[in-house]
Order: structure tokens, then sequence, then C-alpha cells
């Protein structure tokens, strides 16, 4: 069997250019495009690049294979299309879900699910709105196989990634998200230690369950990883690299390093900041570490603080990469930042799009996720997210941050 292989050295720079000349090829008559498709894409340069068993590239763990065609809808996206559209979306299809994890971001929103079809209705919405890469998750979606499987055949073929504890794996539903040309699973796996995570989840045999639905996920020939969320002491006492070393004991493609956020059930949490400002420069450290031509493992680590630092892409959630859609219609900036720009239920996915929109007119280095905490822990109530009202007054207030240096060079978001 082909395995994933990562490309470094010559040969990695030899693949750059010919993707440079097939960026050429594809908007020649498009000068400005074709520069701003070179700006972009350098950037991923500094990460591993994966050469994968069916002969496509990942650049990156958050862009689509290339060459596939959903790889060019997501350039399109933001160097054709004007305005510049987002590439992704993280679409939870149910709150269902039996682990009490203390962090969990969904867990006070409404349990209530979007009715089958208009959930379907809704996918094809996004997906003809040039939504390419795809996060499908829950709750924990397995537990809901019908709405999950009905919302993968809409987008199959696209980017496409399923997050799941393993939860009610079986080796159909297994063999189906194959079928359904899903692209990789994620798993969360909080600690090396299997009773650390167990505790952490509620769920005894939570760890293994994982561990077990990632090796039968590989055997079916998904790309599989970790979502990891350690704590910035963890990183600071070397958590990274037991994590590393146990995604490469068990042949995984990626660990996305995922930081703690004040929000959902943490809403309200205080983080020490001179702890948490070491973690973050030692998770960029580490994901500089992991995605040189040195580094021994062969898994890729993506550190969301270093994706989302100023040398990378900064924030961009608010529609302008990626937003969230709960599993009751919410939409919302990204999963971690619980405001409502509207419910699908009550307004067209395009009007809830458009509030968003202007309110993150520009892609900026500030986290909303942190600089926005505090305030939305002060206006919440039982229930996530706030309302649109709510958020309406809010957001009214909230100004620009510093512009992230790519999108600024590109000058798209002007
Ligand atoms: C909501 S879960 C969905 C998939 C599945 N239920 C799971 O836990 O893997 C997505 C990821 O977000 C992480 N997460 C949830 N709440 C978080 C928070 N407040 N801060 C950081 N990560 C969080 C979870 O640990 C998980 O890795
Ligand atoms: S983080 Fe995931 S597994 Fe944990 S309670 Fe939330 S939805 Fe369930
Ligand atoms: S709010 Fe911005 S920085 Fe925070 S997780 Fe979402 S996209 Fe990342």
């Amino acid at each position: 069997m082909k395995r994933n292989e990562n490309i470094t050295g010559l040969r990695k720079l030899l693949f750059y250019v010919r993707m440079s000349l097939t960026c050429a090829w594809r908007y020649w008559r498009r000068p400005a495009a074709l520069m701003n498709a070179s700006q972009l894409t350098r950037i991923f340069y500094r990460h591993k690049l994966k050469r994968l068993a069916s002969g496509e590239y990942k650049l990156d763990f958050y862009l689509p294979r290339y060459p596939s065609e959903a790889f060019f809808t997501a350039l399109e996206d933001k160097v054709v299309c004007r305005p510049p559209r987002p590439v992704s979306v993280v679409l939870s299809i149910s709150k269902a879900c039996a682990y009490k994890c203390p962090h969990c971001y969904q867990r006070k929103d409404d349990p209530s699910e979007l009715p089958l079809p208009f959930l379907v209705e809704s996918v094809r919405k996004m997906r003809d709105f040039g939504i390419i890469a795809w996060a499908v998750e829950g709750g924990e979606p397995l537990l809901r196989f019908e709405r999950l499987e009905a919302v993968l055949a809409e987008i199959a073929g696209l980017e496409v990634w399923v997050n799941s504890t393993g939860h009610g794996a079986t080796p159909e539903k297994i063999r189906r998200l194959a079928e359904l040309k899903v692209t990789g699973v994620m798993s969360s796996i909080h600690s090396i230690d299997e009773c650390k995570h167990d505790e952490f989840t509620g769920v005894a045999g939570s760890w293994r369950r994982a561990l077990d639905f990632l090796r039968d996920c590989r055997a079916a020939g998904m790309l599989v990883g970790f979502n990891t969320v350690l704590t910035d002491r963890e990183v600071v006492e070397g958590g990274i690299d037991r994590i590393m070393d146990l995604a490469a004991e068990h042949d995984c493609d990626y660990v996305q390093l995922i930081h703690p956020k004040a929000c959902g059930a943490w809403m309200g949490k205080r983080f020490d900041a001179a702890l948490h400002a070491d973690a973050v420069r030692i998770a960029c450290e580490a994901q500089r570490k992991y995605n040189s031509s040195k580094a021994r493992i062969p898994s890729v680590l993506t550190a969301q603080v270093y994706e989302e630092s100023p040398e990378m892409l900064g924030c961009c959630c608010g529609g302008i990469d990626r937003f969230y859609v709960g599993a009751n219609g919410d939409v919302q900036p990204c999963e971690f930042v619980n405001i409502s720009f509207g419910n699908l239920a009550d307004v067209p996915f395009e009007t809830a799009y458009e509030r968003m929109r202007r309110a993150f007119p520009v892609p900026c280095q500030e986290w909303t996720c942190e600089r926005h905490a505090d305030e939305i822990a002060a206006n919440a109530g039982d229930r996530l997210p706030l309302p649109w009202p709510e958020t309406e007054r809010l957001v009214a207030g909230w100004k620009c941050g510093s512009p992230t240096k790519v999108y600024d060079k590109m000058g798209i978001y002007r």
C-alpha cells in the first residue's frame, strides 16, 4: 500500500516551482490574481509538505489538497473573488455527546437540531457559495449518523474532515465515511496518559477508543490526526514533544494543537497571562521544529497559535477565512466565539453572513477569542451563543485591530 510521505529540501522547492507555474498558466490573464496567489501560497513554504498516497499534496492542514478543484476554488475565493470569500466552515450537526469535557465550547448551546432537510439545504447553499473546506463535527457526529451521512453526501470530493471522539464507531460507519470521500478524521487526545485523558472527558476508555478509531480510519484510507488541547503549564513543561511522540507511534498525519479558550463551559475562566505568553512562544517554536526538514517525526504539528500568528494568517474568523454554524443553526464568527449573527431558522444564510462580514471587515492580528472574551462573558446568560440583538449591540463597539500582513499586502480587504 502506498503511504503518505513528507517532501523536503530540493524536492519541496521543485514542487513549489511547479505549483507556481501551474498558477501562472491559470491566471496569466490576471496579473494581480497571480501576484496574490504567489503571496498567499508562499507563506505555506514553512510547513511540511505532505505527498499523499493519492498523489495529491497537502501544503497546510487547513488548505485543500493540491491540485484538487477544491484547492483552486480556495485560492480563487481569495485571489479572484471580489469581495473575497471564506474558505472553510466548522459545522456542528448535533450537540449530542456522552462526554463531559469541562471546556466544551458548545456546552451551553441550545440542544435543538436543525431539521435534516433544512440542514442539507443550508449545506448546499454554503457549498454553492464557495465554502470548500469543511470540518463536520458534533457533539459526537457518529451518534447522529444519518445526519452526518446526509451532510457528507452533499460535500463529497471537497476538503472534508470529521471531528469525532470515535464514540459510536462501527466498521460499517468507517467504511461509509471512506465511501463518502472524507479526507480525514481528527480525534481529541488531550494527554499521553490514558487515565488523565479519560478523567478529562469523564468517560473511561475514551482515550483507547479514539486511538482505535484513528487506526481503523487510517486503514480505510483516510488521513488521521489528534485534536489536542494542552494547558499552558503542560506546554511549558514539554507536553508538545510527548504528544508528538504519541502521534508518531500511532502513525498520525497531523496534530492540531488547540490553545485553551475561555468560551462555552470555560467562559469566564482566567488564564495566567505570563504563562500563556510563554506557552504561545513555545508552541510556535515547536511548530517550526516539527515542520523543519530535520524533524525526526513524520507527523505534522499544526499549532493554532502559530497559524494565527502575525507571520501567518492572524485571526480569520467572521467569514474572512472561516466561521462556525452550531447544531441549532446559529452562525458564529468562530466556534470559540459564542455570539450569533443570526439563526438559519430565522434569517437566510446571506443575511447572517453579511452581518458577520460587516463586524469583521479586515483580517487582524489580534485574536477575537481572547480580545473579546471578557466582554462576551459579561453579557452572557445561561444560554449561548448571545442572540443577534445582543451581538449587534456588542460588536457595534468593536474596533479593527492591526491588519494581518499577508492580506494587507494583497490588498484584497481594503
Ligand atoms: C467540540 S469538539 C467536536 C468533536 C468531538 N466532540 C471532540 O471533542 O473531539 C472540537 C474540538 O474543540 C476542542 N474544544 C472544545 N472546547 C474548547 C475550549 N474551550 N478551548 C479549546 N478547545 C476546545 C475539543 O477539545 C475538541 O478537540
Ligand atoms: S469537547 Fe467534544 S467530546 Fe467533549 S463534551 Fe464537547 S462535544 Fe463532547
Ligand atoms: S477567534 Fe480567531 S484567533 Fe480565535 S480561534 Fe477563532 S479564528 Fe482563531
